[in-house]
């Protein structure tokens, strides 16, 4: 039976830390979020990262816009916020409503400012191998990992899925470690003669419980980030009862990654109220 890495337990724990580090710092990180639309999945995720601020002492400012503002409207804002030396960290909650394009506002949130790590500066600072700021959800994925003494030197890695705020990044950092990557997607051929190989895999498909027992190596570590509602219920994209059963860990859904990516974007924002207090990067 599998190890569990309670994701939650840990990011409690580095919660904790932060809010000391924080307090000893005497400097004031301070979040913004900018929520455009009405979607309440998006709302939800706004709010709890507001509440995890409010935990660590980082202190939080939301931008709320309509469903129809205009491209430029959102990067006008964005770039205020930029401007603004009582802002330490943005981020744009994503999706945004349609019509409004989605890579122009991501490319007008400062990198310096970027703490959920998708800025093409930022993306392209992690792929070289000298990452500033990494996406929360992977980077909380290595977090976990490393603190549940799970190896990635020399290990087979297979990630399953190559979105740019999931998969790819998670790939580049697993790389960083000095793991040995296949990056799987939709048109792979014979996905589960891949995955059965690895030390390690990342389920980042959006289908729930796509991955299944018989695609596991006995004693693998198996890392969830799906998050699906079925029947209102949130399940990952990993079969977990059944995989528990083969693999040597497993992180569960909900209580998993989850609550690692919080910590992380929280992490991310005192990064950046560190950086911005030492003056330009170098
Ligand atoms: N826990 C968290 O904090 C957190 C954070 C972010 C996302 N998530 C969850 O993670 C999941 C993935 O998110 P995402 O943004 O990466 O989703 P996404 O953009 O929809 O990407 C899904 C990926 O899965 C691949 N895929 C689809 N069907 C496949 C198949 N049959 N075999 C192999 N690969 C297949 C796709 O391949 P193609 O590229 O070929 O289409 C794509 O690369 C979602 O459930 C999302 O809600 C959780």
């Amino acid at each position: 039976m599998a190890l569990i890495l309670d994701g939650k337990a840990v990011s409690e724990k580095r919660i904790e830390l932060l809010r000391e580090a924080i307090d000893e710092s005497g400097l004031s990180p301070r979040l913004a979020t900018v929520l455009v639309g009405d979607d309440p999945a998006s709302a939800l995720y706004v709010r709890m990262k507001h509440q995890a601020c409010e935990r660590v002492h980082i202190g939080s400012i939301n931008v709320t816009l309509p469903a129809d503002t205009t491209t430029e409207r959102v990067v006008e804002k964005v770039q205020r916020l930029n401007a603004d030396p009582e802002i330490s960290g943005i981020l744009v909650q994503l999706p945004l409503p349609a019509g409004i394009e989605q890579e122009s506002v991501i490319e007008a949130v400062s990198p310096e400012k970027d703490v959920d790590g998708f800025h093409p500066c930022n993306i392209g600072h992690l792929v070289s191998g000298r990452p500033r700021f990494s996406p929360c959800t992977p980077l909380g994925i290595m977090n976990l990992l490393a603190e549940s003494g799970i190896e990635l030197e020399g290990r087979r890695a297979v990630v399953v899925g190559r979105s740019i705020d999931v998969g790819r990044p998670m790939a580049a950092l697993l790389l960083n470690a000095n793991a040995t990557i296949t990056v799987c997607h939709s048109r792979t051929r014979d996905l589960a003669s891949i995955t059965r190989e690895a030390d390690l895999v990342v389920a980042a498909v959006g289908r729930p419980r796509f991955i299944t027992a018989d695609m596991i190596g006995e004693g693998a570590t198996v890392v969830d980030i799906g998050t699906n509602r079925v029947e209102g219920r949130l399940v990952g994209d990993v079969d977990f009862e059944a995989v528990r059963e083969r693999a040597g860990a497993i992180t569960p859904v909900p209580g998993g990654v989850g609550p690692m990516t919080i910590a992380t974007l929280m992490e991310n924002t005192f990064a950046a109220a560190r950086r911005l207090s030492c003056g330009p990067a170098p």
